[in-house]
């Protein structure tokens, strides 16, 4: 078994699309960033890069590439997951936090679990999203960001702790 964490930021700007775990959520603020921005996603990418001992989100899927300039961050994430297991692992369940003072992200996160484990090729019941605000403290709570953590358990298929 392989334990992996993930953490991600992106800042808040007008004019821009709010797209958390796949889905657009009514917002009068947006995610900026490269690609679609997913803050929740990309946290998720990276936990299951780091347990695989593959490196993070930016090795794989650099902002300096055009060919990811306003990419689903779900068309990453699976891709991620394709990379995770071509190493032989098998993604044995997603443990997730959005921070966000605002908006409401819990009416959106049955959808955002569908659209996970959809990318994933997980049963739903593999993946938890949950939200919390920071009681107005901090750049979360100013809302001028959007933060994710996550962590995940791999399966080593082969049962061998020396996979490569
Ligand atoms: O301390 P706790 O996280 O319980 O309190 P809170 O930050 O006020 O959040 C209360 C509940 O609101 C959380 O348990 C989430 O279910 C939900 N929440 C949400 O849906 N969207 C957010 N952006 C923040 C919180
Ligand atoms: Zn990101």
């Amino acid at each position: 078994m392989r334990v992996g964490f993930g953490y991600d930021v992106h800042a808040l700007a007008p004019d821009r699309k709010l797209i958390v775990g796949g889905v657009d959520i009514p917002f009068e603020k947006g995610l900026l960033g490269h690609s679609d921005a997913d803050v929740l996603l990309h946290a998720i990418a990276d936990s299951l890069l780091g347990a695989a001992t593959l490196g993070d989100i930016g090795k794989h899927f650099p902002d300096t590439d055009p060919a990811y300039k306003g990419i689903s961050s779900m068309i990453l994430l699976k891709k991620t997951a394709e990379l995770v297991r071509s190493k032989g692992y098998d993604i044995v369940n997603i443990d997730a936090t959005v921070v966000a003072q605002k908006p409401k992200i819990s009416p959106y996160s049955a959808q955002m679990i569908s659209n996970i484990a959809d990318c994933l090729g997980v049963d739903a019941s593999c993946v938890n999203v949950k939200a919390t605000t920071t009681e107005k403290l901090g750049f979360e709570g100013r809302e001028e960001g959007i933060s994710s953590h996550c962590i995940c358990l791999l399966d080593n298929r082969k049962d061998d702790y020396s996979v490569n």
